[in-house]
């Protein structure tokens, strides 16, 4: 599959401010779901989070973006610790249906929530027309969401993020919900994202081959309250290839690798 995008020239510079989590725990009441996570994601990486079913991955992710209160532990972003929402942190979510407005065009959606940051109208148009052609999607600027594939309102959610100024993506099994030709080309999308703009993505997958493919590590959730299990850093470089970099020895042994400690073997 060759993707014209992901030949863009490479920008290694990276802008996002690294992110610290030092030592968090979420319980709900009286249930404890994440014990003692530590983590960071340098300026600029593609750090993966799997872990079986109802690990505490949503959780988890819920938690670095200040959605939720932690019930231990810090989160720090720069200098910065975080306690509630941040700009600097952009969600993508599974379910791509319902994340658009319907009334609003495609330009419409991704330029109304800088509304609320008070960016004059103009400046908001042509910030979200730079987003949209980030993600390939200029040509449906003025489209409807009932007009748009799964795999398009998925860009336009990804767009949104980076028009806010979003410098680290958190994205919650973000191309579960898409057709397998679909997922790839938006795992090669975020990877030619993340390399051209410089920012860092925290990508939760239930897709091993995904996590060791977009990534430089990737952080193995397991056991009940959840825990980090294992880091595996992936030895294949920043270039990727979805034919090539499956078939290098060094993919199918951190592949390998993940898949025993997520079956506890
Ligand atoms: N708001 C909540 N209140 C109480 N319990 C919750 C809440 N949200 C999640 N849980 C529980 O926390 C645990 C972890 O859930 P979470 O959604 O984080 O798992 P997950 O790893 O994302 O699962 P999946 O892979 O199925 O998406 C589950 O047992 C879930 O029932
Ligand atoms: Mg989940």
């Amino acid at each position: 599959m060759k993707d014209e995008r992901h030949m863009s020239a490479v920008n290694t510079e990276a802008t996002a401010p690294p992110m610290r989590v030092t030592n968090l725990s979420k319980s709900y009441g009286a249930f404890e779901v994440l014990n003692g996570i530590d983590l960071t994601v340098d300026p600029g990486e593609i750090v993966a989070i799997v872990g079986p079913s109802g690990v505490g991955k949503t959780t988890l992710l819920r938690s670095l973006s200040g959605l939720t209160d932690l019930t231990a532990g810090e989160v720090v972003i720069g200098s910065e610790k975080v306690t509630g929402p941040v700009e600097e942190i952009g969600l993508v979510f599974q379910d791509y249906r319902g994340s658009m407005f319907p009334w609003m065009t495609t330009i419409q959606n991704v330029a109304f929530p800088l509304e609320g940051k008070g960016v004059p109208k103009a400046d908001r148009e042509e910030t979200a027309r730079k987003c949209l052609a980030d993600v390939g999607l200029e040509q449906a600027a003025d489209s409807y969401p009932w007009e748009l594939s799964g795999g398009m309102q998925q860009r336009v959610a990804i767009a949104r993020a980076l028009a806010y100024d979003a410098h680290i993506l958190l994205m919650d099994e973000p191309f579960g919900s898409l057709d397998a030709q679909t997922k790839l080309v938006l795992e090669d999308l975020v990877i030619d994202l993340q390399r051209r703009l410089g920012i860092s993505v925290i990508l939760v997958t239930h897709d091993i081959d995904e996590a060791v493919y977009m990534s430089d590590r990737v952080v193995v959730l397991n056991n009940k309250p959840a825990s980090v299990v294992d880091v595996v850093h992936v030895p294949l470089g920043k270039e990727r290839e979805q034919i090539a970099t499956k078939s290098d020895p060094n993919f199918m042994k951190a592949r390998n690798r993940v898949m025993r400690e997520i079956m506890g073997q």
